[in-house]
């Protein structure tokens, strides 16, 4: 390909040592996709209008048939669903809205049976406050599990003052006062989800016990959530200052401090090696640990030990950052391959259940969300795709006030005038807004539910944005992941090679190319960002076009090739 200039020096498949050094295939976490579902919002079995277990097994050949290949399940555990199951009351048991352990163990089987995989999630760092831990923790000053949770007294006079400065994830303090036994808890997150204090020995245990647990029954990997939090500094020092007013998805920091004792403590980097060594005792296939972590690429790859030793994967979550041009885009890529080379491994993530949908931060169009779904499906690394996201589900507007977020609930007091323009710039309070029911038809509730009202409305735009509809238009979002999905499996280069960018040389800009290389075939991906059509050179003619976002695409190239506004293409080498 001339034209299109080389970055890096030309890269033999033969330099990834894990990929073909023995002819063997990389861990298959390596190579899979990930589709998260949100449980209760998927589809709803029994009619009650919360989505449940049951209902995503009557959904599993539609995942298959999509063809993503490993399945995460937000927390289904029992809980008093404060902050939907991100707040634990048993680890053991299921939340009966969801179903039951039996139905657990129904979903991995049925899983496993179609060839595909499951994650679990892990809320290793808190509680909810009705699991019976914290209620005998904050039953007395003495009680055997005082010591499981993280209490302080307060500072003088009378011990009203919180502990330390220390500030929540969500700003203000994360200090709770009990007035009980006059002492006062810490919570990372929200105040009924009381953080467990890991240097005692019996918590340590007892969640490894958890961790061991699900594991056994069959989950393949575990995703750990606020992962980043789980040690906070002995001391108890204040935090220092920092002149950061919010945290975001790539920096910790803010409400005008540094996390330094909250956050990234170097306790948490050594108890993700002992996860590791637990995760790959036990036997059978391997399984891998995916850690919710904010920071640069570069801070967070110390999640992943100095020699490969700790979690196998880490979100990058700068993605959700990243403006859709050529230029952002391509930075983005080379910092991730530089900052995850070989042997680690990155992750392609563009939304969750806590972020608005990425379709939004595109402006809700069709074709740019077809654009990024190719750059997510055939960079090195695993995507995580959020459920919905492979309709172009929107984002829904829900007021604060109506929220059922706790998050909403939290900051109720900010005027709508306020939370608009924050919206615009993709920061949204109440997380109701991605979490609307997956639409599945134009029927009621869009085949969420049969149920009269549904924990939340369907989305507005169902009757035409719904997987039948989809299913119908060859020219569909969905259409266009299937594809990707299929080419994505069936091409070693895609999901084990090696990346390589592509200079412009004479090339526009606002397009991004790289070689995925491996010893059984390369692959060429040019991504055009740009609004408008844009030619660049591709080196010899008759090269075949392997997949277009453009379904009217030709099936070779020329010499040159058109690439027409938000195309984007993978052509044989
Ligand atoms: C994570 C979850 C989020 C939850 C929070 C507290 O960020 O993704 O949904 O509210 O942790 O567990």
């Amino acid at each position: 390909m001339h034209g299109i200039a080389r970055v890096h020096p030309a890269g033999e498949a033969s330099r990834d040592p894990r990929l073909t050094k023995l002819g063997e295939e990389p861990p298959w976490w390596r190579s899979t996709t990930v589709y998260q579902v949100y449980p209760r919002s998927f589809a709803d079995g029994n009619g009650d209008g919360i989505g449940d277990l049951p209902g995503l097994i009557g959904r599993l050949d539609y995942l298959a048939d999509l063809g993503v290949e490993t399945l995460w399940l937000s927390p289904f555990y029992d809980s008093p669903q404060a902050d939907f199951g991100y707040d634990i009351r048993d680890h053991f048991d299921v939340a009966a809205e969801y179903g039951s352990r039996g139905d657990v163990r129904r979903l991995v089987d049925e899983v496993h049976a179609r060839g595909m995989k499951i994650v679990f999630d892990m809320v290793l760092n808190h509680t909810s406050d009705e699991h019976p831990w914290f209620r005998e923790s904050r039953a007395s000053r003495t009680s055997p599990r005082r010591d499981w949770y993280l209490w302080r007294e307060g500072r003088r006079p009378g011990g009203k003052a919180p502990p330390n400065n220390w500030k929540s994830m969500l700003g203000g303090t994360g200090w709770h006062y009990d007035e009980r036994t006059r002492e006062w808890y810490w919570a990372s997150f929200l105040g009924f989800q009381p953080d467990l204090n890991y240097r005692n020995p019996d918590v340590k245990r007892e969640m490894l016990g958890v961790v061991r647990h699900w594991l056994e029954v069959g989950a393949d990997g575990l995703r750990l959530d606020i992962f980043n939090a789980l040690f906070k500094d002995e001391s108890f020092a204040d935090n220092p200052f920092s002149a950061r007013p919010f945290p975001s998805e790539d920096n910790p920091d803010g409400f005008f401090q540094r996390s330094k004792h909250t956050i990234d403590h170097p306790d948490t980097f050594a108890f993700a090696r002992e996860l590791r060594v637990l995760v790959d005792s036990i036997p059978g296939p391997p399984r891998f640990l995916v850690g919710e972590v904010f920071g640069s690429p570069r801070a967070l790859r110390r999640y992943c030990g100095d020699r490969d030793d700790g979690l196998h994967l880490v979100f990058l979550f700068k993605t959700l950052r990243t403006a859709y041009r050529g230029p952002a885009v391509r930075a983005l890529v080379e910092e991730i391959e530089r900052e995850f080379a070989e042997p680690l491994h990155p992750t392609y993530v563009f939304g969750n259940h806590d972020r608005p949908r990425s379709i939004h931060r595109l402006g809700d169009h069709a074709g740019r969300a077809k654009l990024m779904a190719t750059l997510q499906l055939t960079a090195r690394g695993v995507p995580f795709i959020y459920y919905g996201e492979e309709i172009g589900m929107p984002q829904h507007t829900i007021a604060l006030e109506h929220g059922k977020d706790p998050v909403a609930a939290r900051f109720r007091f900010v005027p709508d005038w306020l939370a608009r323009p924050l919206r615009k710039i993709g920061i949204s309070m109440n997380r109701d807004e991605c979490r609307l029911p997956m639409a599945w038809d134009d029927g009621p509730n869009g085949g969420f539910s049969t149920a009269e009202e549904t924990w939340l409305p369907a989305h507005p735009l169902y009757e035409s944005i719904n997987v039948a509809a989809e299913r119908r238009d060859p020219d569909s979002i969905l259409h266009c992941y299937r594809r990707l999905l299929a080419i994505r499996r069936e091409t070693p280069a895609l999901h084990a090679g090696s990346l390589e960018l592509l200079g412009h040389g004479r090339g526009p800009a606002d397009v991004v190319a790289y070689r995925r290389v491996h010893s059984r075939g390369s692959v060429d991906v040019l991504l055009n960002f740009a609004d408008g059509d844009v030619t660049v050179p591709v080196g010899a003619a008759g090269r075949a076009m392997l997949f277009s976002t453009h379904v009217d695409a030709p099936p070779r190239a020329g010499r040159t090739l058109r690439l027409r506004a938000h195309e984007g293409v993978i052509l044989a080498r």
